[in-house]
């Protein structure tokens, strides 16, 4: 009984997360501006519930114990995730035409100080240094660093598209730099601080670029990303208030 009902919460976030990008891709197809509106507020109603059973999930006492009842979910690279993803699919990589200016944009999500390249190294990192008891942690900086490839490789592709070549900098021709990744080694808190932050910075970031960005394909592919972002900065902050709260 008590599996079926966090099979049951698991299933209940689930069909949350996909009526939230149901929504949303409603609200963007929207006849008028007033109409987008309301639809974008039942999305944040939606998303509201879709943070409570993600909660019970990560509040769960049994988590990291007992992964069996949980749905596992395959990425696009075929490895196998115990995250929870956004169900959306990612649109086509493509582009409306060659514009150095926005690969340059680009750049600087892909491997600049706060990027796509430092989330992975970033959160790797913390998945290497996460203390045993934290097991369940380290799992989910891991996968979350598997979303963030598939990022750096969509940003590729981009970059590609757009007329430069994806070699590891920003926007200003600056390498990426092992110095980029806060290590705060021995401190899984101030670690999972840093990953929440990071994750809010680049959900600016890309917003900030889809604003200046006048590629429809390119906007599509960001507004997506952004999604998961959304998501990882949930996932963090959730780990976060169950193991560090009150330290
Ligand atoms: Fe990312
Ligand atoms: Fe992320």
């Amino acid at each position: 009984m008590r599996e079926r009902f966090w099979e049951m919460v698991s299933e209940a976030a689930q069909d949350e997360a996909d009526a939230v990008g149901f929504y949303r891709r409603m609200a963007e197809i929207a006849p008028c501006r007033a109409m987008a509106n309301s639809i974008e507020d039942i999305a944040r109603d939606e998303m509201r519930h879709l943070n409570y059973f993600e909660s019970l999930l990560c509040s769960r006492q049994e988590r990291g114990k007992n992964h069996r009842g949980r749905r596992r979910r395959e990425t696009a690279g075929g490895r196998t995730l115990t995250i929870p993803t956004i169900p959306d699919p990612y649109p086509s990589i493509q582009v409306e035409c060659p514009n150095p200016e926005y690969a340059r944009l680009l750049l600087d999500d892909y491997a600049g100080m706060v990027s796509e390249m430092t989330a992975i190294n970033q959160y790797l990192f913390h998945h290497f240094d996460m203390p045993q008891e934290l097991a369940d942690v380290a799992q989910m900086l891991e996968d979350v660093a598997i979303v963030e490839m598939h990022h750096l490789e969509i940003l590729a592709e981009l970059i590609n598209l757009l007329g430069q070549p994806p070699m590891y900098m920003d926007g200003q021709g600056l390498f990426w730099n092992a110095s980029y990744v806060p290590y705060l080694t021995g401190c899984p808190c101030e670690q999972l601080k840093s990953d929440i932050q990071a994750e809010q910075i680049a959900i600016e970031t890309y917003r900030r670029h889809m604003e200046l960005i006048d590629d429809r394909y390119i906007k599509e592919i960001l507004a997506r990303i952004i999604m998961d972002e959304e998501l990882h900065l949930h996932l963090f902050s959730e780990a976060y208030k169950t193991y560090c709260s009150g330290r």
